[in-house]
């Protein structure tokens, strides 16, 4: 059951969606060179290794944040800390979603305390009420005549860049990021509806295992009919899939055991029924779009072990009745709780105790893992040094 009404316009595929579907119901697996990878356990144990990965994914590129719904009206407001440095996420009074480090630029003191949503017009320092509006800039503080000669203009909030697309916030630590690959994956997110979705749940995981092993769950289907045997494994067909590239960014599908013949692929409703797309986007992002609601999952990485993933469960409108809630939250239980954090995560955190032990130096993948190593070229490629 669809617990969305019926009026809500209808999406088509882009170009690459459908090339991606149309191998499915042809039956061509993917490319490959027929030969197993190799990757070392290192890239997931050393902890240098990671700090490497750190100064030059997570310290530079552009990165997905959240997605627009956490922030869905103009004059909202939410800190976010977990990426190791106090941001404050804005949409200001003319709808313009904003990054900002949280501190006021009186003294350094934090802007917002906690991590709670603020629906205000203003944000006022709670040291000497230094007041800023959600575009950042100083709007007003007290006794301005003990500032002789201030140019309020010049205190506003210190933004970092940041993009809106495809209904999610990106933002870069990095002044000179560039976000064009950003733009290039985000007309895909739109054709599922995400740029007005509307957010129905939000949780932050704590996995203990590294950031590649959750990536690794969403790069490979070999798993899937295995490891999901008891969750949504029988709705699969074990190894029909298919996946490119966009730019760095990943995309696979897989085919469900629905009968394809007779599908408009075009049609957004009508492809998802029967294909299943998997994102994964440089350097930490899962997009995982369902046949109605999408996953977004932010990795951050806090050690070479230890992982937050921000689940997000986004649905097309915000439900009206019991049993439309009912409905999503069965399909929040069974992916967050149930695929996610007991199948998936649990795998990484596994991984993550095996390949400490030293006992399998490299980890040996399968046609059917070719995303796995892909994955991990791409990230030893930007470690290299320039
Ligand atoms: Fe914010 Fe003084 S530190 S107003």
């Amino acid at each position: 059951m669809n617990a969305s009404t019926t009026d809500l316009p209808n999406l088509r595929a882009t170009p690459g969606q459908l090339a991606l579907a149309e191998t499915i119901r042809e039956g061509k697996p993917r490319q490959s060179n027929g030969a197993i990878a190799k990757v070392p356990a290192s890239c997931y144990t050393d902890p240098a290794h990671f700090e490497r990965e750190k100064a030059v994914l997570f310290e530079r590129l552009p990165q997905v944040l959240c997605p627009s719904a956490l922030l869905p009206k103009a004059g909202m407001a939410v800190p976010h800390d977990a990426t190791g440095r106090p941001l404050l996420i804005t949409r200001d009074d003319q709808g313009t979603a904003h990054v900002f480090l949280n501190v006021c630029r009186h003294r350094g003191t934090r802007l917002v305390e906690g991590d709670d949503i603020q629906c205000a017009k203003r944000l006022v320092c709670p040291y000497h009420a230094w007041t800023y509006k959600l575009d950042g800039r100083l709007l007003a503080l007290p006794r301005p005549e003990t500032f002789p000669e201030m140019d309020k203009s010049d205190y506003g909030l210190v933004e970092l860049p940041s993009l809106e697309a495809g209904g999610l916030i990106w933002f870069a630590p990095d002044a000179d990021a560039d976000f064009s690959d950003a733009r290039l994956v985000s007309e895909d997110f739109s054709a599922f509806g995400m740029d007005d979705s509307f957010l129905f749940r939000r949780k932050t995981h704590t996995v203990k295992g590294n950031w590649k092993l959750i990536m690794d769950a969403f790069l490979e289907s070999y798993h899937v009919t295995r490891l999901h045997a008891n969750t949504i494994g029988p709705f699969f067909k074990d190894g029909v899939t298919a996946g490119d590239e966009i730019g760095p960014h990943s995309r696979s599908a897989v085919g469900r055991l629905e009968e394809m013949e007779g599908i408009d692929l075009a049609d957004m409703d009508a492809m998802r029924r029967i294909i299943t797309f998997a994102y994964q986007l440089l350097p930490a992002t899962v997009i995982v779009p369902s046949p109605d609601y999408v996953n977004v999952m932010v990795l951050m990485p806090q050690a070479h072990d230890l992982t937050l993933v921000d689940d997000f469960m986004l649905i097309r409108e915000e439900p009206t009745t019991d049993k439309a809630r009912d409905h999503w939250e069965r399909s929040w239980n069974l992916l967050d709780g149930g695929v996610f954090a007991s199948e998936d995560f649990r795998a990484a955190e596994l991984g993550q105790q095996g390949l400490e032990s030293g006992a399998v130096p490299e980890l040996t993948l399968g046609l059917l893992e070719g995303g796995i190593a892909r994955f991990n070229q791409i990230v030893e490629d930007h470690l290299r040094p320039r």
